[in-house]
């Protein structure tokens, strides 16, 4: 038996951030913005609507074109950086309560823009080895409540937003999740961090002051980590599964930065025509950008089933994947 990708579904807020906004809000331009991160527009959440709402609503449709039951679901896991709660109650079973889901183990992963991967990894191992039928994995994101908006280097990146998969079973290979590479080096974590509100440095008055609780990142070496790491795994997998770039129907890399992406496709000679982007439109959301680049490309009709999915993200801790998916969906 394999573990095979049923569905996708995903939601964006409707509130839009543009760069004419954010020109007005830090010493920035339109012009720099396009430059450096290709990136036109994100979409923000509103005061009310948080992560788990997000979620909700991008599980939902995943759950309903996957042609499931709710009951049917068997365990839910939410890949987040930014969970309603800092400790508890987990994200996930915020969701499962707002699905109405009850008696399942529902939990949340930590391994930001990696995230939404690293729970493929693990439902594919539940499914594996038996031990779950059907699992709802989502990666959601409001970055936004995490965002310094006086920080010109960070605010102008990110953006908020949800998508969600349901993952069954097969036992066609031609159909299933064929690999899955997670990793992880901890000796990166200053690059990118939130320095406050965790155990090390609970918040208090001086971490407010000092804008502690919002990303930090020394853009420019996270950088040239990722375009390294992005490429390396991608080389990576497709030897260990001896297939080549011709193999792939579409790569969906992390939609962090135009250039990024740009550099990682043309060290690998993928045709543009597959490689998704949708950077431009949404920002960096995290853990939650390629269910939701995969879910641009299934509305417009360019994901079908059969089509082989190449994966490929990077992101804080550092935390790093890749995958060759088969999509099983309708
Ligand atoms: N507008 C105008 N100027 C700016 C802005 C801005 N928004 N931001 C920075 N600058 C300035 C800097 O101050 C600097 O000026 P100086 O030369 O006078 O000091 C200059 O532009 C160059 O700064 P760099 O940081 O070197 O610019 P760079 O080309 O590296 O672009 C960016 C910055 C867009 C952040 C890029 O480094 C990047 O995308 N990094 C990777 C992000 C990423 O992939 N993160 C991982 C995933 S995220 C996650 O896990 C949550």
């Amino acid at each position: 038996m394999y573990a095979s990708f049923l569905s996708i579904g995903a939601y964006v807020p409707k509130k839009c951030l543009t760069n004419n906004d954010l020109e007005k809000m830090v010493d920035t331009s339109d012009e720099w913005i396009v430059q450096r991160t290709g990136i036109k527009n994100r979409h923000i959440a509103d005061d009310d609507e948080v992560t788990s709402d997000l979620a909700y609503k991008a599980s939902e449709v995943a759950i309903s074109r996957a042609g499931i039951k709710k009951e049917e679901i068997d365990v839910i896991i939410c890949a987040t950086i930014s969970p309603d709660y800092l400790c508890m109650p987990s994200t996930a079973c915020i969701i499962a309560d707002k699905l109405g889901i009850k008696n399942i183990p529902a939990f949340d992963i930590s391994a930001a823009c990696s995230g939404f991967v690293y729970g493929l990894n693990m439902a594919k191992a539940f499914i594996e080895s038996k031990i779950y039928k059907n699992i709802l994995v989502i990666g959601a994101e409001k970055l936004s409540a995490i965002t310094d908006y006086t920080d010109r280097g960070t605010c102008i990146l990110f953006g908020d937003g949800a998508g969600a998969a349901i993952i069954g079973s097969t036992d066609d290979k031609s159909k299933s999740i064929l690999d899955i590479h997670i990793s992880s080096d901890g000796k990166y974590g200053d690059l990118l961090i939130t320095p406050a509100g965790g155990v090390k440095n609970p918040s208090s008055l001086e971490t407010v002051e000092n804008r502690l609780s919002f990303m930090k990142m020394k853009g420019n070496d996270v950088f040239k980590i990722a375009v390294r790491t992005l490429t390396k795994d991608v080389k990576d997998i497709l030897a260990k599964n001896s297939l080549t770039g011709d193999d792939i129907d579409l790569f969906i890399p992390h939609q962090a930065n135009y250039r990024i992406i740009e550099s990682v496709r043309n060290k690998l000679k993928f045709d543009p025509n597959k490689t998704v982007l949708t950077v431009q439109k949404y920002g960096n959301t995290s853990a939650a950008s390629i269910p939701m680049a995969m879910n641009d490309w299934y509305e417009k009709g360019k994901l079908k089933n059969g089509n082989l999915m190449l994966l490929d993200t990077f992101g804080g801790g550092f935390t790093w994947g890749s995958g060759l998916v088969y999509f099983n969906g309708k």
